[in-house]
């Protein structure tokens, strides 16, 4: 079968894109690198397929794909929320770069540089992980996908998330270098699983994001038995 065909038809694939942003005030905020390019291929490609999409989108600059249901947030709290409101669904792919830290207080009012502050200390929490915590939820979809975006020992990395966060698949990428991660068009991914592994690309997300699906549903496809 090739991509195209509708392979996914009834599946339920719920897909994170883009980054979050935490503010700090209301004209401040601090937030990942992510233009949504990477979760907005796959959800076009799964929606083609046949898969009914939903897609929870941070602050991105992008059109809805065709034929996907989108809901768009803005922080880690709003897209964990809008995550979790969404099951169940049959497949989770989390692509979104979710910011581990948020302020612990959003200031009411911009916050005002003092004469003599040359440095300001800002109280951090962490964010809730979506991730881990949909492998581990009641109503888990039987296929969790994540995502790891490693500057360097990237398949190390990779395979570490992989098992802290109990997961089924992970898609590994180099971000930090120019032509691929974040931002570009392009993009080549190391994709892991439990006994295995695979190298896709370079090449343009849309392709990537085929690629990965062809991925997800051997993997579907093995645990049904199939
Ligand atoms: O959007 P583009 O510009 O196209 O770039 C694509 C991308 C580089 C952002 C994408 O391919 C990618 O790597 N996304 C994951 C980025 C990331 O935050 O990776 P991480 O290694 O920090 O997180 C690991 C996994 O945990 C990810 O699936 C992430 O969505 C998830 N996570 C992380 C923190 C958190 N609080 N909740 C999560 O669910």
């Amino acid at each position: 079968m090739s991509a195209g065909d509708f392979d996914f038809a009834e599946r339920r694939v719920l897909i994170s894109a883009g980054p979050t942003f935490e503010d700090i005030d209301p004209v401040r905020f601090i937030g990942n690198r992510s233009s949504g390019k990477m979760g907005f291929a796959i959800a076009q490609a799964a929606a083609r397929r046949g898969a009914r999409v939903m897609l929870i989108a941070g602050p991105v600059h992008l059109p809805t794909p065709d034929d996907v249901q989108r809901i768009d947030v803005r922080s880690a709290a709003q897209m964990h929320a809008a995550v979790l409101a969404q099951l169940p669904a049959d497949i989770y792919i989390g692509a979104a770069a979710v910011a581990d830290y948020t302020p612990r207080e959003v200031a009411p009012i911009k916050m005002k540089k003092r004469p003599g502050q040359e440095t300001l200390v800002l109280d951090l929490v962490r964010t809730p992980d979506i991730l881990a915590e949909l492998a581990a939820h009641a109503q888990r979809p039987p296929l969790v996908v994540g995502f790891a975006a490693e500057t360097d020992r990237v398949a190390e990395y990779a395979r570490g998330k992989l098992i802290a966060k109990r997961i089924d698949l992970i898609a590994a990428n180099r971000v930090g270098i120019a032509g691929c991660g974040f931002e570009s068009d392009d993009n080549a991914l190391e994709v892991f699983w439990h006994d295995g592994e695979r190298s896709l690309g370079p090449a343009p997300k849309a392709q990537l994001a085929d690629a990965l699906l062809d991925l997800v549903r051997e993997q579907w496809c093995l645990r049904a038995g199939r």
